[in-house]
């Protein structure tokens, strides 16, 4: 069983999601590559795939999207797991709705989308982007639930080897 997981990620918070997920996957005996998705130059060979962005603007990012809209074929026909990480100190409403990354994924339809807590470290980020996500009600924090990851990586690995 050979998985591609793709990881587009722009401060590093979604990448490190990512890298729990493969090491579960991995501790389940799956063969799994992990890329950024502008990386990827084919697909071939690959079982199933999980995709992962960061959620920015209330949308994943644009090599996110541009991986999904090349592959789509092949994505279509496969297994296929999406997981996004936004903020969780955003408040529930039209700019914080993961929902609006639908769209992206309609087309491959995905067995699933999990939406993870991320994370707002001003200190990490550029002054347009401090003051865009404060403007966005985000508080400071690192949101991210990892027993959540975990669990999330163990039902797509019990899918996929029983
Ligand atoms: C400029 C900016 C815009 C953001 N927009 C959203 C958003 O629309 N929805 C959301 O859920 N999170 C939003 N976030 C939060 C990020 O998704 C969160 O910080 C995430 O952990 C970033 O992932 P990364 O470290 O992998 O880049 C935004 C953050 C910044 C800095």
């Amino acid at each position: 069983m050979r998985l591609l997981l793709t990881s587009s990620s722009r401060h590093g918070s979604t990448d490190e999601v990512a890298a729990v997920i493969a090491e579960r996957l991995q501790g389940a005996g799956i063969d799994v590559d992990t890329c950024k998705p502008e990386e990827v130059e084919s697909v071939d060979g690959y079982d199933a795939f999980v995709l992962g962005s960061a959620v920015y603007m209330t949308q994943w990012t644009p090599e996110a999207v541009e991986f999904t809209r090349r592959f789509s074929d092949v994505l279509s026909a496969s297994p296929v797991w999406a997981f996004s990480v936004g903020l969780s100190g955003l408040p529930q409403g039209k700019v914080s709705d993961p929902k609006r990354i639908g769209p992206v994924l309609l087309a491959i339809e995905p067995e699933d989308h999990m939406v993870f807590p991320g994370r707002f470290d001003p200190g990490r980020l550029s002054l347009r982007e401090r003051s865009i996500a404060r403007l966005g009600g985000a508080s400071e924090g690192d949101f991210r639930d990892w027993d959540q990851v975990r669990q999330w990586a163990d039902a797509i690995a019990a899918s996929l080897v029983g």
